[in-house]
C-alpha cells in the first residue's frame, strides 16, 4: 500500500507540473479567476484518474511489446492533467451551496469559501473550457484524428448523458424518494463512473489499442468506478475527516441516497470488494504488466481517503 501511494504521489507530481506550466496565470483583470482555478487543481487530490490514464498507457504499451516513447508519454500526461482539471471543476461545483454545500475540500476551504460564489462557478467553467483548449492544441497531441476522437469521448463522458446527468439525478433525489439499487447504480455510473472509464478509453486511443484491449480496459475501469464510489459512500459515513480532507456525513446531512443507504454497510462493502475483484480478473492474465492496475483496484476499496 505504501509502495502504491508512492507511485501515486510520483504520478501526481507530473500532473501538478503540467497544470502549473499550462494553466493561465498573470496579473490582468481576471487574475482572481486564474488563482481560483489553480487553488483547486494544483497540489491537491489523490489524482487517481490521472494515475489510471498513465497506467493504462503503460499497460497497453507493455502488453503490445512497445516502448513508451517520451512523446507518447507526454501526450498521456497532457490528457491525464486535463481529466484532473475537469474532475476539479466538478468538485468545485459539487461543493457549492446550491449543491452539496460543503465548506472544506482536500484539507482546505472549498473554492467558494476561499474566494466567493461567482468565482467558484467561473473557476469551474474556466477549468472545463481550458481542458478542451489543451485537447484541441496540436502542440500537446500531434495526431488530428486522435485529438478529435479524445474530444468526442471526453465531452460525451462528462456531459448531459454522463457526469453532469448523473449529478443532476444525484441532486434531484433524496432518501425519502423510493429509489432502488438500479437507480443508484445508474447515478454512480454517470456522476463518477463515466469520467473514470473515460481515463482508460483515452489512453486506448493514444496507444492504438485493439478493440479487444480497449473494451477490456474500459470494463476494468467501469468496475473501478463502481468500487470507488461505494468506498466514497462508506467513507462519508465512517471515514476520518482529517485524513480525507472533506467533511463526513455530507450525504446524511443532504439526505442523499447512496449505496450505503440502500444496501447497508455490510452489503455495500461486499459489493465494492466484488467490483474490485472483477476489475482485477480482467487484467490479471497479464501478470507482470498489470501489477500497477491491480494495485489501483485494491487501493480503490482499501483506501482511507
Ligand atoms: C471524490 O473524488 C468525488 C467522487 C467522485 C467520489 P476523489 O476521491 O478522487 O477526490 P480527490 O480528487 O482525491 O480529492
Ligand atoms: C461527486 O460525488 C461527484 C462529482 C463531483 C461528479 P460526491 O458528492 O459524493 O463527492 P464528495 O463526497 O463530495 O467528494
Ligand atoms: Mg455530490
Ligand atoms: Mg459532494
Ligand atoms: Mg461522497
Amino acid at each position: 500500500m505504501i509502495e502504491f501511494q508512492n507511485k501515486l504521489e510520483k504520478n501526481s507530481q507530473e500532473i501538478d507540473r503540467f497544470l502549473d506550466n499550462y494553466l493561465p496565470s498573470g496579473n490582468g483583470l481576471n487574475s482572481k479567476l486564474f488563482e481560483a482555478m489553480r487553488y483547486s487543481s494544483i497540489s491537491v487530490g489523490k489524482k487517481i484518474r490521472a494515475y489510471l490514464v498513465l497506467e493504462s498507457g503503460r499497460f497497453l504499451s507493455s502488453i503490445n511489446n512497445e516502448i513508451l516513447s517520451d512523446s507518447k508519454y507526454n501526450e498521456l500526461v497532457a490528457v491525464a492533467s486535463v481529466i484532473e482539471a475537469i474532475h476539479s471543476y466538478s468538485l468545485i461545483h459539487d461543493d457549492l451551496p446550491a449543491m452539496d454545500n460543503s465548506p472544506v475540500r482536500r484539507g482546505k476551504a472549498s473554492n467558494h469559501i476561499k474566494f466567493d460564489h461567482h468565482t467558484a462557478i467561473l473557476a469551474g467553467d474556466g477549468l472545463l473550457s481550458w481542458a478542451f483548449q489543451i485537447i484541441g492544441d496540436n502542440s500537446f497531441i500531434s495526431n488530428a484524428k486522435k485529438r478529435s476522437e479524445i474530444c468526442f469521448v471526453l465531452a460525451k463522458a462528462i456531459g448531459p448523458n454522463g457526469m453532469v446527468g448523473g449529478q443532476q439525478a444525484d441532486m434531484d433525489f433524496t432518501e425519502h424518494d423510493s429509489i432502488n439499487l438500479d437507480q443508484i447504480e445508474w447515478i454512480q455510473n454517470h456522476k463518477t463512473g463515466a469520467l473514470i472509464s473515460c481515463c482508460s478509453h483515452v489512453a486506448s486511443i493514444l496507444l492504438n489499442a485493439s478493440d479487444n484491449q480497449k473494451s477490456n480496459l474500459i470494463n476494468y475501469a467501469n468496475h473501478i468506478g463502481l468500487a470507488f464510489q461505494i468506498a466514497d459512500d462508506l467513507l462519508d459515513l465512517d471515514g476520518d475527516e482529517f485524513y480525507m480532507g472533506k467533511p463526513t456525513r455530507q450525504d446524511t446531512k443532504n439526505e442523499t441516497p447512496n449505496f450505503v443507504t440502500i444496501l447497508g454497510k455490510e452489503k455495500a462493502t461486499q459489493k465494492a470488494l466484488e467490483a474490485s475483484r472483477k476489475a482485477i480478473s480482467l487484467i490479471q492474465k497479464f501478470k507482470q504488466e498489470s501489477e500497477n492496475l491491480v494495485s489501483l483496484a485494491k487501493y480503490t476499496v482499501n483506501r482511507s481517503k
